[in-house]
């Protein structure tokens, strides 16, 4: 990183010099590490200009709408890699080899069954909970089961405890699905592959196994790429400032599970499906433009905008494209809710509001449509995010605990009392 400066000039005082850092490609940084000896503190509520970290796992080009992890753009690994393929890139930083790839399958294939005691957790969460708070309290349970794992600062643990993870999220978000049914859950199959064995143990029962269709295997595998990483967002910097604290993988994936289910985030995508329920129908379009421009109005066009995305977000186009292949395969013409998605899109996108805030569909905008073809219930929706995300938490996870790091600690700027004395004689 060239050692380029910055003046920091604060009115009657020195000017402050802080190092510019600069990166592989993306906006220079600038390190403010040295400004607590000037007695202040940067202040950035929503980390809207603030790089939290040093990362090589995924980049964003948000004004090209570029995401690459490892290097790859995310339209090639979607067409051309399969989802464990991904997670050994952004575990490990290459591409496996041959045989590094059949290793890498075996392991996670051999680590997809959860204890049996598991199963009792969910006996204390009613039939009706929401599939993501089960998966909070259940992925957090997990730190009990794997007492022989939890030591941080050990490789081989945190090695064992990204597989586990890798492995069982399939696994605890269909016993999840089973529980909210009153089916019984079914267990991992390993003649199947990562994608096949979650349908599977989604909707085939003890008494009939089914043959789990290519087409929406294949799609699922693919929306298990797009959702995998994302650099700094709210979740991966939840489960990057629970590790800062020691606390074991699971407690912090859990922690990312909690900070993903928000609506403005990995929830978005159960909201714009209920969104579009609530719209009905093309004539009432214009009516909700008009709701989400409303600044009195707390709705917000569901699956639309970005924090770093000012462009379309490159998922939301290969999203659209899986959208109209599985639905094409599925022989579902005309899906109502497609046609209301796609026209909703295209006025939003002629719209000034929309275009003067580069407001474009992200990755949640679509996906549910296909979730919903697939057969996953909306309320599963953000679990399957979840799922496909956790490489992405526990790759960032092992990046920061493989080299120098300190616990997350920010300031504030306090606009509170002056120190004031108790009243005397209280009664
Ligand atoms: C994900 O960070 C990531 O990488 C996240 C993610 C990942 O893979 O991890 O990509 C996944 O979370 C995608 C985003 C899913 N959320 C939604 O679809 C919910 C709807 N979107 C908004 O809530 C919003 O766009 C955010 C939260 C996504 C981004 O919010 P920002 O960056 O804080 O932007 P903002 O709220 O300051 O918006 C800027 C302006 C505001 O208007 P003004 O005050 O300038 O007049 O745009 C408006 C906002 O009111 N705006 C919207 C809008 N999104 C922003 N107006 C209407 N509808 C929207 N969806």
């Amino acid at each position: 990183m060239a050692d380029k400066k910055a003046q920091l000039i604060i009115e009657g005082n020195a000017p402050v010099e802080l190092p510019v850092l600069t990166g592989t490609v993306g906006p220079d940084v600038i390190d403010v590490r040295s400004l607590t000896a000037t007695g202040r503190f940067t202040f950035d509520p929503g980390f809207m200009s603030t790089a939290s970290c040093e990362s090589k796992i995924t980049y964003i080009d948000g004004d090209k709408g570029i995401l690459l992890h490892r290097g790859y753009p995310i339209e090639q690994l979607a067409e051309q890699s399969d989802y464990l393929e991904t997670c050994y890139l952004l575990l490990n930083g290459e591409l496996p080899s041959k045989e590094e790839k059949a290793q890498f399958v075996s392991t996670i294939k051999n680590h997809t069954m959860v204890h049996e005691q598991l199963k009792t957790f969910f006996n204390g969460f009613r039939r009706d909970a929401h599939p993501m708070a089960i998966m909070c309290g259940v992925v957090g349970a997990l730190s009990a089961f794997y007492h022989d794992s939890l030591d941080i600062n050990n490789p081989q643990h945190r090695e064992v405890s990204a597989m586990r993870l890798v492995a069982k999220m399939p696994t605890i978000a269909a016993m999840t699905y089973k529980y909210s049914m009153g089916q019984p859950m079914m267990y991992p199959r390993n003649d199947l592959n990562y994608a096949e064995n979650f349908l599977h143990m989604m909707f085939n029962t003890p008494c009939e196994i089914k043959p789990i269709s290519p087409v929406l295997a294949k799609a699922m595998d693919k929306i298990f790429i797009l959702h995998a990483d994302h650099e700094q967002n709210a979740s991966t910097s939840t489960v990057r400032l629970a590790g800062s604290s020691g606390a074991n993988p699971f407690a912090c994936i859990a922690a990312g599970i909690a900070a993903l289910w928000g609506p403005a985030h990995g929830g978005a995508n159960e909201a714009v499906l209920a969104m579009l329920d609530e719209i009905g129908d093309v004539s009432n379009i214009d009516k909700f433009i008009a709701k989400a421009k409303d600044k009195n109005d707390p709705f917000k066009l569901m699956g639309f905008g970005h924090r770093v995305y000012k462009n379309r977000d490159p998922r939301a186009t290969v999203m659209k494209q899986t959208c109209d292949e599985v639905l094409g395969e599925l022989g579902i013409t005309n899906d109502p809710q497609l046609e209301l998605a796609m026209r909703l899109e295209e006025i939003a996108l002629t719209d000034p509001y929309f275009k003067e805030r580069n407001l474009y569909p992200n990755v949640d905008f679509y996906s549910g449509i296909i979730l919903k073809a697939i057969g996953i219930p909306t309320s599963m929706f953000t679990v399957i995010f979840a799922l496909a995300r956790t490489v992405g938490w526990i790759s960032h996870w092992k990046e920061m605990l493989s080299g120098p790091y300190k616990i997350g600690r920010p300031r504030q700027l306090y606009t509170g009392y002056e120190q004031r004395d108790l009243p005397a004689n209280r009664d």
